[in-house]
């Protein structure tokens, strides 16, 4: 039987047939539990974790063991971090996290497509606030590189918004590797407004001056897929001049045409619906940055596969969320490998040779 078997056989079953919030404090529960079992981490971190020297890199000025991150949302509260930073993840992205605490949206506000290894999330940054944040990363040893997602409270008016973004960073910076200004989700009323040209000049701006110079972490922004080809080059543009450090495409889509089933559930859709969109942004963000910033590629991906692509399509590094659900803790192991295969078939010595070639 192999790894990925035990997942289908066993795990999965048990985890879909509960609602998916559910399944996802099961699985919490079950790392707790396993780390109290003497042998059960080691082992599971063995199988999931493929190590190579090929596959490391630096990107942001940061060292990745691999280029294999955990999308943000995963790990709401930070609570996750000890558990995934074991499971074969060279980073891991926690929040998204906003200055004050909010419940999020009334549930259900989560749901599968299975069919279609997909998800629609319409959660609403449910998140225990920065300070609680900074308490629970503060009890943590850190280990793998760790980005902090940042969004805005609900209840702030959108132009307090970079006060709001900057309570984070501040309470949090010394916690985190880099830090992700989050404007594209699309659950929070008027967030994605902040993707404007000119409000989001503004935005940053205001977010650099209430930071000071004394803050010193790598920040990226996370667009959304649903930008016109025009926006995003228009905010890549933006993004270079403003000096931030790098970008994360996609957030999730409001387009759900792709599902192809009426009245679908409001909210965000990624998954496999979101893999040719996401791939095609990350393209015409390396055709338009060249090498100026680097780009974490996100949305779709669910095999080595579809990873490998995202890096000749122009990703310096990749993350995952819904392919996760899908096909299990393995995951990690089998993209790091097929990406290690494809290098070391190809006479290539690092990942950095092969990012965009494709394009
Ligand atoms: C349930 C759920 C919650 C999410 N929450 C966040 C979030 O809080 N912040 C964020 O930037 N992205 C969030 N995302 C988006 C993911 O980080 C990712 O950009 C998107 O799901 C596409 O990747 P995937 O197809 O691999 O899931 C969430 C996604 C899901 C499915």
């Amino acid at each position: 039987m192999n790894r990925n078997t035990i997942y289908d056989l066993f795990l999965k079953p048990l985890f879909f047939r509960l609602s998916p919030e559910n399944a996802h404090q099961l699985s919490h529960g079950l790392l707790e539990l396993g780390d109290k079992i003497p042998f059960f981490f080691p082992t599971l971190q063995a199988l999931t974790t493929y190590e190579s020297s090929r596959l490391e890199s630096k990107v942001l000025g940061l060292s990745f063991k691999n280029p294999l991150g955990m999308a943000a949302g995963f790990d709401k509260t930070g609570e996750l971090y000890p558990f995934l930073s074991r499971l074969g993840f060279g980073h891991v992205e926690i929040g998204t996290v906003t200055g004050e605490a909010q419940a999020g949206n009334p549930q259900p506000r989560l749901f599968r497509y299975p069919k279609v290894n997909a998800l629609i999330n319409r959660m609403g940054f449910n998140n225990p606030g920065a300070e609680q944040m900074a308490r629970t990363l503060h009890s943590q040893k850190k280990s793998i590189i760790r980005g902090i997602n940042a969004g805005k409270t609900k209840l702030v008016n959108i132009e307090y918004s970079a006060k709001d973004y900057a309570k984070s960073f501040h309470l949090l910076q010394k916690y985190s590797d880099y830090g992700v200004i989050n404007i594209s989700s699309p659950n929070t009323p008027g967030l994605r407004s902040l993707q404007t040209r000119e409000t989001y000049k503004k935005l940053i701006n205001d977010i650099k001056s209430e930071l000071g110079e004394d803050f010193k972490i790598p920040i990226l922004v996370k667009f959304a897929p649903d930008l016109t080809e025009t926006e995003l080059i228009d905010n890549l543009e933006e993004t270079v001049n403003l000096n931030l450090s790098g970008v994360i495409l996609t957030n999730t889509t409001l387009d759900k045409s792709s599902l192809g089933i009426d009245n679908p559930e409001e909210g965000g859709l990624s998954g496999r619906p979101l893999k040719e969109k996401a791939n095609h942004f990350t393209k015409i963000a390396f055709q338009h940055l060249k090498g100026k910033l680097p780009i974490i590629g996100v949305g779709g991906i669910e095999s080595g596969k579809d990873a490998l692509e995202r890096i000749q399509s122009g990703a310096s590094l990749v993350q995952i969320y819904t392919g996760y659900i899908y096909k299990g803790p393995f995951l990690p192991y089998d993209i790091c490998k097929t990406i290690d295969d494809y290098l070391k078939s190809n006479n290539k010595t690092s990942i950095s040779e092969i990012i965009g070639e494709k394009v």
